[in-house]
């Protein structure tokens, strides 16, 4: 394959068909350039000292890992001063970031998890940064969180980074999916798998089977009938991955398919599960449906929820749309 920028991929999908605007692009690359960063930091590992917690907790009520805030910290800085941005918002900052008035004021609004999966930062396994980009209201004047309240078919652009052997970045602008590896010698990121698609059907599942006492029953259903295999009602064996990145879980399930799942159960039931709607599950909703795959939070397409607080929390069904379909039937029996 001819080696291919993600800079010069984006100036060619600008030049095809604009959807991606000269400042659109320009922020990407930031993004991108931050996780470049981030990764370096990941890398690193105990010899960077960036590894264990750092004492503090964040608005969702976590131990905060040193990588957690380190990762925030390089995105916040790489975004500033760009002047394509009016504010941020993430998982590790409770209230949004407006831009500095000693930087210029852009037209777009980002949204990330940072670090994602920090429960395998110590122990070496893949991690990643999430990220979502949605455009400012017109006739925004102080940016305020009302104003990243936006459904997930509002956003312009979204994508992720994976931290693993490879450091791959995956993106969309609403104009399929690509994926990007990071050229650590070369310090760029090169094209490397164009519009990717996800199988329709799969054999391999993903969820925290150690949940399961606290699942609601199309989800216990949904399970014991891929757990029956050959035998049982789905007439074929499956095979089940949990890796807890959900941003490793998703890269899976982009190149091989599956279904991953995190859904709401009874233990809070007005928490709607463990992910949040924002910086996870609608980047990742997006991407999914960019491949052919389908996103539901059991009832409804997740891209299609009309979000009511910064960090609220979604149920996630994503993957194989001939799997989705099915568990989401499942819930409306
Ligand atoms: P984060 O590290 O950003 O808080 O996200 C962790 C999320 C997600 O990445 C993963 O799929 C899920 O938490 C794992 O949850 P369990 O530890 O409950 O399995
Ligand atoms: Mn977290
Ligand atoms: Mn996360
Ligand atoms: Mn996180």
């Amino acid at each position: 394959m001819k080696r291919v920028s993600l800079t010069q991929f984006l100036v060619e999908q600008q030049r095809q068909n604009n959807s991606i605007p000269a400042e659109l692009r320009l922020l990407i690359e930031v993004v991108a350039r931050a996780c470049k960063t981030i990764s370096h930091a990941v890398g690193k590992g105990a010899l960077g000292e960036v590894l264990g917690t750092a004492g503090s907790e964040n608005v969702q009520g976590e131990v905060q890992k040193k990588l957690d805030i380190i990762s925030n910290e390089i995105l916040l800085e790489a975004n500033e001063w760009g002047g394509h941005l009016a504010a941020m918002a993430s998982e590790e900052m409770e209230t949004i970031h407006p831009i500095p008035n000693r930087y210029p004021r852009g037209e777009y609004l980002l949204m990330f998890d940072p670090l994602d999966g920090s429960s395998n930062i110590d122990v070496n396994v893949s991690i990643g940064t999430i990220f979502s980009v949605l455009k400012a209201p017109e006739g925004m004047s102080t940016p305020t969180e009302q104003d990243f309240l936006q459904p997930g078919t509002k956003q312009v652009a979204a994508g992720y980074a994976v931290y693993g052997p490879q450091t791959v970045l995956v993106l969309t602008t609403g104009n399929g999916v690509n994926c990007f590896t990071l050229d650590r010698e070369m310090g760029s990121w090169v094209l490397t798998q164009s519009n990717v698609q996800i199988p329709a059907d799969t054999k391999e599942f993903a969820i925290n089977a150690s949940n399961s006492r606290h699942w609601y029953p199309p989800v216990t259903r949904y399970v014991d009938e891929m757990l029956a295999g050959k035998t049982g009602p789905r007439g074929k064996d499956f095979n089940m991955r949990w890796i807890a990145s959900m941003v490793a879980d998703v890269h899976r399930i982009l190149n091989r398919g599956g279904i991953f799942m995190y859904p709401a159960d009874l233990r809070e039931p007005e928490k709607a599960g463990k992910l949040r709607l924002m910086y996870e599950a609608n980047p990742m909703a997006m991407i999914v449906e960019q491949a052919g795959g389908m996103a539901t939070n059991g009832k409804e397409r997740i891209l299609d929820i009309q979000p009511t607080a910064l960090h609220q929390r979604v149920a996630v069904f994503l993957g194989s749309r001939n799997e989705v379909e099915l568990v989401t039937s499942y819930h409306k029996e």
